[in-house]
């Protein structure tokens, strides 16, 4: 029993005693760990970091402030934090070195082709992590250091000159810095930009058990360090039906608009089986009543587009698409509901990062929580490897046929 009365059936001993095992493909019965990081209630809309409700956080948090929760288990003191913050303003740099690697990616490499190869490579300039401290100090410098490959692999891809670090900004302030600063010419981050981009990183921060938090557990369960796991959890995180949906939102809505703005004809084609087609940013696995991260980013995205005086067409398709849906009955019968990506692509539009950056966006303010994630693992004393069963459906015992036989 959980802390929130969730039950779950201890099945540990179901093999040995029965032969049997359970049978769960997609995991939605699957209780795989315990985890005191975060709680979710799909049917009721709840979501909390530590206890603490996501609404609160979003508004009152800086982004660093929730990292430190997560990791750590408890919101930092003052003290607390400004020694954080100073320690991710002074890890920001990355190694001389590794700006060569970014002359090896393709002009077109998608950004988070280089977000998890480079996150990777950090293991091979601070492989040594068995204490503590040593961790901390890997966990300091991935959490620093991320913005700046991120940034920078937007840099690469327009073939602008890296912008460095700038000590004097915040986390959040520095990314934008990076990402949109041309050097020698002054730049101002624009504090509604900063504020947007606090809110959808504390939205994504932490998620409890999924696809790519998931594969950071099985991973890190196996031994392997903090780097290399929250690249296999990057990897994880691109595909379209998990944070790639960002991204295919906003490219579904240009085909909708390229095709002359027929969005009924959209929903229709999602509602027939044989066409393989889904509204993306629609649907949740847990969330079955309303995302609440989705609604907050909803009511973001109205203000942050009428203060920037965006008038985006895409917002109009996206709009329609979203009141039609909610009132269709395939939807409603599915408990079919706009979901975080919906809104967060149309979001970072309007904050004018490039569509094929969203997933790195994703990626960023997910860090801390597959960072918690990871620890939770390293230190459970009860940790096993991850290692699933399976029902075998294959041939049964055949006898080899030589080549020349064949
Ligand atoms: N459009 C149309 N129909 C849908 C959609 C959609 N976006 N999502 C689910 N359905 C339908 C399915 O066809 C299925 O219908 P059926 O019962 O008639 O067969 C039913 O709803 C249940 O769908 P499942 O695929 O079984 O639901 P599951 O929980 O496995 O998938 C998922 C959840 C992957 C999010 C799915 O809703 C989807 O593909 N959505 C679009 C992609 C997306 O937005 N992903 C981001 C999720 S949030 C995140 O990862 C951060």
């Amino acid at each position: 029993m959980g802390s929130e009365n969730e039950v779950g059936i201890d099945v540990t001993a179901l093999r040995k005693q029965s032969g049997a095992i359970t049978y769960d493909p997609g995991y939605g019965n699957t209780g795989s760990c315990e985890s005191a990081i975060t709680f979710i209630d799909g049917e009721k809309g709840i979501l909390r970091y530590r206890g603490y409700p996501i609404e609160e956080l979003a508004e009152r948090c800086h982004f660093t402030e929730v990292c430190y929760l997560l990791i750590n288990g408890e919101l930092p003191t003052q003290q607390q934090y400004d020694a954080f913050h100073n320690e991710l303003t002074y890890h920001s740099l990355i190694h001389e070195d590794m700006k060569k690697f970014f002359e090896g990616y393709a002009i077109t490499a998608h950004p988070m082709a280089i977000l998890s190869s480079m996150v990777s490579a950090l293991s091979s300039y601070y492989p040594h992590a068995e204490s503590d401290e040593d961790v901390d100090l890997n966990v300091i410098r991935l959490l620093a250091k991320a913005t700046t490959i991120a940034a920078f692999s937007y840099k690469k891809s327009i073939g602008q000159p890296f912008v460095y670090p700038a000590n004097n900004l915040s986390y959040t302030e520095n990314f934008i810095h990076m990402m949109f600063a041309v050097p020698s010419e002054p730049y101002e981050v624009p504090e509604v930009i900063a504020d947007a981009l606090n809110l959808v990183l504390v939205l994504h921060a932490d998620h409890e058990q999924n696809c790519s938090t998931s594969t950071v557990r099985m991973v890190g369960s196996g031994g392997a360090n903090l780097f290399a796991s929250i690249s296999a959890g990057i990897s994880a995180l691109w595909g379209p039906l998990h944070g790639g949906a960002n991204q295919e939102v906003i490219e579904m809505l240009q085909r909708i608009r390229d095709d002359g703005g027929n969005y009924k004809k959209y929903v229709d084609l999602a509602k027939d089986r044989s066409s393989n087609f889904r509204l993306m940013g629609f649907g949740h696995r847990v969330y079955k009543n309303f995302d609440p991260r989705a609604r907050l980013l909803k009511a973001s995205a109205d203000r942050v587009l009428d203060q920037l005086g965006v008038d985006d067409p895409l917002l109009d398709i996206a709009k329609n698409l979203e009141a039609v849906a909610l009132e269709d009955e395939y939807f409603l019968e599915r408990n079919l509901y706009p979901n975080v990506d919906f809104y967060s692509g149309i979001l970072y539009r309007a904050m004018g990062i490039p569509t094929d950056m969203f997933t790195v966006m994703f990626a960023l303010g997910r860090l801390p929580g597959w960072i918690a994630h990871w620890r939770e693992i390293r230190d459970d004393p009860k940790g096993r490897i991850h290692r699933p069963r399976q029902i075998y459906t294959g041939p049964t015992e055949r006898p080899y046929v030589p080549l020349a036989e064949r």
